[in-house]
Formats: structure tokens, C-alpha cells, sequence
């Protein structure tokens, strides 16, 4: 355990409870609960090669086994020439063990699960972060139960199947198997990842600001722009700017722009109307990662948004897919539908206008895009095969060369 984590406080009703002694959501109103550390401690004396780097900002110390963290974050020089904006940086977090940011939160959820002597972990997911816990938990010797929806993509099932994860695959939307999920761990005593339900997954996924940071020398961005399903992403990414000014590491704060599908976006609409609640909505998307008609975290995202003075955009699965290809084809990363929601939001905002030119802009590419082929593939333009003849394929070449 880490000495330096004082308290959980909860985000709804502002009580205070001691780490461990609660473990999931407020006991009084059901809120997520946030940790506190003893930011006067805090050395900021970062050391090691992974997200353990920032480990006295984690709740606990030991490490994982799988090198989860320290992504790449490029100055893309490609994409400020495509999008007209004078620095844009991408945040690839496709390049952790599984394929996503979720690896963040599922690291430090399964290191300290095998400090509080669980044997077994379980979450519900959209996918990444299912696929995450199964892989996570294999390198931590650890028994993972996933309850995954009807809609879960195949190449994620199949990550779960070579993970030996026990999979609970339930003819059931995300949002019942979140419900469930949480009867049933409890029911079983086992370690419940659940976003918006365990607290320490934002303190996972916050090590990608302290990264983020560290890697533009601690000079803060302008704006951080982020996919957005349960809205623990971007809180999280809040959460990490929010230390670092506490520790007096940075001195100012990022606007945030938080991302939805246009089906599916119910932190933009009660953002939008001014609402500290957003309604439940029925998902209408492809980019099932974010298609979340119940956001969990939605009240504290709401907050977090608004408290940077930043803003929601929804985009169409049609602008999802024009990112993946003007992503993929300008800078080499293959990201999924909501994982560069982020980038197809940004295009949006120039062409409308919204931005300025002059800000540093941060994209987070959350996840990759090998782990949702079929559904890219559904709205890309099928391949033809033609005959291993010299005439045929520079006719081929031919056609090709005029586009
Ligand atoms: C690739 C990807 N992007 C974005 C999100 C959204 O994160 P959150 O639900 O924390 O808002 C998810 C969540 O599953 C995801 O897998
Ligand atoms: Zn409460």
C-alpha cells in the first residue's frame, strides 16, 4: 500500500472514508468515490520505465508485471498541415499490452487485488476494458470473470479467450451487464473492477496526464481532447492535471474537450442544457467503446468539464471513420472508432470554426484499431482481388495512380 493515499472522498456528497475500509461507490449516496493523497509528501521523484513511475500517486507501490504505460506521444507534423492548426500532439495509448488506456486502470487494479489477497477479479465492459483485465490478470496469475454484452467485438472475445479469462458472454446490453456484474462479484467475494465503481481506475488511468506532462517537459497544454463512453476517462485526465498543480509540479490547467458518438451522447446533451445529470439514453453508434447510453461517471465528468472551462462535441460514425483513415494514413496509428473520436473531433471543431489555431491541442488515441476490425471494415470499400497477371496489375497500378 501506499502510505502517502490519505482518503476516498466522494464526488456526490463530499464524505470522507478511509481507503480499504469502503471499497466500491459511497456507502451514503451511491457516488464515486475519489482518492486524496498527501500531496505535501509527494516528492515527485519519478523513477522507473512504467506508469509505477508516478506510484506515489497510486494507491499502491508494487508493480505489475506487464510494461503498461509510457506510450509515445508525437508532434505530429502531418496532421497540422491536414487539420490547420499550429500544434497538435497524438497520446498513443494503442501501444499498451492489450491495446488500450484501459490497461492503466486494469495494472493497478490487479496489483491491488493480489495485495488485498483476492484470487480473482471480474468487470463488465464495452470490450477494451474486459479484454484488458483478461491479459492484465494472466501476467498477475490472477482468475478474471468477464461479463461481456451481445455486441462485444470479436477480435476483443477472442483476446479474452486467449487470456483464459472466464467469460460470461450474457445476451444483455453494456448497462445490465454493469448491474449484474456487481450483484454477482459480490456475491462470489471477488475484486470488482467496474469504472465508476472501483475507485483506484481513475487513479490507473490518470498516469496518462502525468505522462502527457512529463513528455511536453511539464509545460501544460492548451487542450486535451478526449473519447468519452462512462466519462472515467476524462476525469481521470482531469484528476492527474488537478495533482500536479496540487504538488506544484505545473501551475496552470487544460480545457477539456470530451468526445461522444453523435447516437449516443448524453453528457454533451446535459452539458449542453446546462444539467448536472445526464439522462439514459439508448445507444445508436458503431463505436461500441463509447456507446454507453448510462454514463457512470457522468456527474463527475460533467464537473470536470465544466471546472476546465472546456466543452462536449459529438461526431457521426462517418466522421469517426474519415479519423481512423486521416489518422492511420498521416501518422501510422491504427486507432478504433471511439479510440480517435478525438481526432474526428478536432477536424470538426476547425472546419467549424471553433478553435484556435494558435493551441497546443493534445488527441488521446485510447484504443487500437485491430481490436474492431469488422466493424471498420463494414464502412470501408472492399478489396478486389485480380489475377497474378503482369497486364492486370498495372492496370491495377494505373487506376490507382489516378485517384
Ligand atoms: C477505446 C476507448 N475509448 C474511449 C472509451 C471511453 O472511456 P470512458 O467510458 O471512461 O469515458 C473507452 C471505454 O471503453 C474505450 O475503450
Ligand atoms: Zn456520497
Amino acid at each position: 500500500m501506499n502510505k502517502k493515499l490519505l482518503d476516498l472522498k466522494c464526488s456526490q456528497c463530499s464524505s470522507f472514508f478511509k481507503p480499504f475500509e469502503v471499497l466500491y461507490n459511497c456507502p451514503k449516496c451511491g457516488g464515486v468515490l475519489e482518492t486524496i493523497y498527501d500531496y505535501k509528501e509527494i516528492e515527485g521523484n519519478f523513477k522507473g520505465e512504467d506508469l509505477w513511475r508516478y506510484s506515489e500517486f497510486l494507491p499502491t507501490t508494487n508493480r505489475s508485471n506487464l510494461l503498461v504505460g509510457s506510450t509515445p506521444l508525437y508532434k505530429s507534423k502531418s496532421l497540422k498541415k491536414e487539420l490547420g492548426i499550429e500544434e497538435i500532439w497524438i497520446k498513443d495509448d494503442t501501444k499498451n499490452p492489450t491495446g488500450s488506456l484501459k490497461d492503466r486502470a486494469s495494472a493497478v487494479v490487479a496489483v491491488l487485488a493480489k495485495e488485498l489477497g483476492y484470487r480473482t477479479v471480474a468487470c463488465a465492459s464495452t470490450g477494451n476494458a474486459a479484454s484488458s483485465l483478461a491479459g492484465i490478470s494472466a501476467a498477475e496469475g490472477l482468475e478474471s470473470y468477464i461479463f461481456a454484452p451481445r455486441s462485444m467485438s470479436l477480435p476483443k472475445l477472442v483476446q479474452l479467450q486467449v487470456f483464459n479469462a472466464r467469460i460470461l458472454k450474457i445476451n444483455a446490453s453494456y448497462d445490465e451487464c454493469f448491474e449484474l456484474c456487481n450483484k454477482i462479484t459480490e456475491r462470489y467475494g471477488w475484486y470488482n473492477r467496474n469504472t465508476a465503481y472501483n475507485p483506484y481506475t481513475l487513479d490507473g488511468k490518470k498516469t496518462v496526464t502525468f505522462e502527457i506532462a512529463e513528455q511536453l517537459d511539464w509545460k501544460v497544454p492548451d487542450l486535451v481532447v478526449v473519447p468519452v463512453g462512462d466519462g472515467c476517462i476524462i476525469s481521470s485526465v482531469w484528476k492527474g492535471f488537478r495533482e500536479l498543480k496540487e504538488v506544484g509540479i505545473i501551475d496552470e490547467l487544460p480545457r477539456l474537450i470530451g468526445v461522444q458518438a453523435e447516437g449516443c451522447k448524453p453528457l454533451k446533451d446535459a452539458f449542453d442544457r446546462n444539467k448536472e445529470k445526464p439522462e439514459v439514453t439508448t445507444p445508436k453508434t458503431l463505436a461500441e467503446s463509447i456507446a454507453v447510453g448510462e454514463a457512470r461517471n457522468g456527474l463527475m465528468a460533467l464537473r470536470d468539464v465544466r471546472e476546465s472551462k472546456g466543452k462536449f462535441v459529438s461526431v457521426s460514425d462517418n466522421e469517426m471513420l474519415d479519423a481512423v483513415k486521416l489518422l492511420a494514413s498521416s501518422t501510422g496509428i491504427f486507432g478504433e472508432l471511439a479510440g480517435v473520436a478525438s481526432i474526428a473531433a478536432i477536424k470538426k471543431e476547425v472546419i467549424d470554426g471553433n478553435l484556435d489555431r494558435e493551441d497546443r491541442i493534445v488527441a488521446l488515441i485510447t484504443g487500437s484499431g485491430l481490436k474492431d476490425i469488422e466493424v471498420t471494415s463494414k464502412l470501408l470499400d472492399r478489396v478486389q482481388t485480380i489475377e497474378p497477371r503482369e497486364k492486370e496489375i498495372c492496370e491495377r497500378i494505373e487506376e490507382i495512380r489516378k485517384r
